[in-house]
Formats: structure tokens, sequence, C-alpha cells
């Protein structure tokens, strides 16, 4: 069976209420055209997550993902938000350890660790898709593959998953991150041979070897198709997705034979 690309549009905090509400309008009738061979989730900033769901509720192909969430499920924790509040809203995924909350907030691997056992710890419901990847730096230094093992290592520890739980890994060098300089698709194709390796080994090798593996890092329309045709589940797509005519060009490209 053919299997169903996964596409996620990461808005960033971009978007008035009104524009989220247009470009989500806007793209629904390519989801339902498109919907047998691939899922959209759309991931707009927090404010904006119900108008989202609202309009997702059009076709079970056009999911909800939130950016990001706390390692709690409720407290005094001003300011955050919850894995449980998220999936009681309806959201299906959520971004952990994005490479711009890792570099303006200071993110770390043990609070990515603690986030992940938290959303795992619950009973309802929703899919992390743990960001990974190198800096330019790293890459400079001959470091990328090391970076990343450490980055899975470290957010998978003590980490189990029930057979109903699943977990997409989106790989997004962040020097290929809005730069317009995306990794080439052999390189991805190795990288997600690599990142599926790891990820079963940090579950003891059980069973996880098939986890979904997006790639995310200047993907247009031009280029979407090949990280899938490279192995990929998918892709991760900032800048290109937020607007109405590259992002129905973006569903229409993924799904090409
Ligand atoms: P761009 O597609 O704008 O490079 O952003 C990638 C990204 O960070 C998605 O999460």
């Amino acid at each position: 069976m053919k299997k169903n690309i996964f596409f996620i549009a990461n808005w960033k905090m971009n978007l008035s209420a009104q524009q989220t509400r247009a470009l989500t309008n806007g793209i629904m009738p390519t989801v339902k055209k498109y919907g047998n061979l691939m899922t959209l989730a759309i991931a707009p900033s927090f404010p904006m997550l119900q108008d989202v769901l609202n309009i997702s509720r059009r076709s079970v192909r056009m999911q909800v993902c939130a950016q990001d969430c706390f390692w709690e499920q409720s407290g005094a924790y001003t300011g955050e938000v919850s894995p449980d509040m998220l999936a009681e809203m309806g959201c299906t995924h959520v971004l952990i350890g994005h490479s711009e909350r890792r570099i303006y907030l200071h993110e770390t691997d043990a609070m990515i660790q603690k986030k992940l056992a938290c959303i795992f710890a619950m009973k309802k419901n929703i899919i992390p898709v743990l960001c990974v990847g190198e800096t330019t730096r790293q890459k400079k230094a001959g470091r990328s593959e090391e970076i990343i093992h450490a980055q899975l290592t470290a957010a998978l520890a003590g980490i189990t998953l029930k057979s109903s739980q699943k977990l997409v890994i989106a790989y997004e060098p962040v020097w290929a991150i809005g730069s317009g300089i995306p990794m080439t698709p052999d390189e991805f194709g190795a990288c997600a041979v690599r990142i599926r390796g790891y990820v079963s080994r940090a579950f003891g090798g059980q069973g996880r070897a098939d986890s979904v593996v997006l790639y995310g890092g200047s993907v247009t329309p031009e280029t979407a198709r090949a990280y899938v045709s490279a192995g990929g589940d998918g892709v991760l797509v900032g800048g290109a997705s937020q607007r109405i005519d590259s992002c129905t060009a973006l569903i229409r490209t993924l799904c090409m034979k």
C-alpha cells in the first residue's frame, strides 16, 4: 500500500487571525482533493488554534499541530500550555524542540525529554513531532551525525511507548531553515535511514525502525517531492506554507507520482 505523505505547515509567529482563517479556508479544497494521498497538519500560533480547528473539521486530512507545550499537565506555570489542554482542544500533534525554541528560548535536551515524557504519560493521544538538527558551526566541524544522535538519545532517554503511541521525527538542519539553502534530498535520504536506526536503538531495538521522519529547511513546491522520493515520510515547511499559492502547490507536488 502506498504510504500517506505527511505535511506539516509551520506558520510560526506569523499571520493575523483574519489571515490565518483565509489561508486555512483557501487550502481546504486542495486538502480535500488530495486527502487520499496526504495529510496536512497546520501549526498556527496559539491564539489561532481554535480558528484552524473549527475549519479543519471539514476534512479528516486537515489536522492541527501546536507549536510547543510544557512538561506538566497543570499547575503554577504562567504563560505555559499543557499537552492535555492541546489534546482536549482537538490538536493531533505538537512540535517539540523546534530549533527556534532551542536558540531563542534556550530549550535544552533535558527540557525536551521532560516534554516527551509528559506527553507519553497521558491518557489522551497527542503525537509529538520531535525536531532535531545541527547548526552551521556544528556542520562545519563535521559533527552533524554526532549532534543528531545526541539530540535523539537525550530526548528519548527513559521514554517507552505504548503500542498506540506514535512519534514523528522532524530533521531540520538549522543552517537550512529560512536560508534558501536546503539539504539535498540524497543527503536527507541517508540521514533518514540513520535517524530511524537511532530511534530504534533508543527504544531498545523494539519495533520502532519504521518511525515517521520528515525533512524541514527551505522546502519549496519545486523540491518537496524529492524528499519523499529519497525516503522521507513528508516535510515540515515554514515560509513556503504561509501563502495559498505555494501551500496548495506544495500539496499538489507532494502528491505527484
Ligand atoms: P522554512 O521552510 O521557512 O525554512 O522553515 C522550516 C521550519 O523551521 C519549519 O519548522
